[in-house]
């Protein structure tokens, strides 16, 4: 069945079994930052995207359930050619680890920063959120 999905900005139209899940369908298309940390179990939070701005956890989601809705990879950022605020403030944080699950948590800095400006305590992840919105140039 064809589908379509806004990705990133950009409207494609995409083939996907009935079955199959976001996570998988986003990995075949290229999105290799949508990772898998647990099977598709929903507890690791690295196939982590955000769904008309919310975080979700792509393997728990039938690629077929999303169809007409705007999905954000972290590949959204690498169109700018430059790092955002988030990836400089990961990156002056000293939070950047392996690197498998940094484009998930960055996802969700970002919606939490949406939802929350003015959060300041730590969350999920064990993320040193206190340092990372500290880092932010502005926000
Ligand atoms: S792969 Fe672990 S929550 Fe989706």
């Amino acid at each position: 069945m064809k589908i379509l999905l806004n990705i990133n900005g950009l409207n494609r139209e995409v083939e996907a079994n009935p079955t199959e899940k976001l996570r998988d369908l986003l990995q075949r298309e290229g999105f290799v930052a949508v990772r898998n940390g647990c099977d598709g179990e929903g507890t690791c939070g690295n196939c982590s995207v955000l769904l008309n701005g919310r975080l979700v956890n792509s393997c728990l989601l039938l690629a077929a359930q999303v169809e007409g809705k705007k999905i954000h990879t972290i590949e959204h950022y690498s169109q700018m050619r430059e790092l955002n605020p988030i990836q400089e403030a990961f990156i002056e944080s000293g939070v950047v680890q392996c690197g498998y699950c940094t484009p998930a948590m960055q996802l969700g800095v970002h919606e939490l920063l949406e939802r929350s400006p003015d959060q300041r305590r730590p969350i999920g992840y064990h993320l040193p959120l206190y340092g990372i919105r500290t880092d932010l140039p502005s926000h």
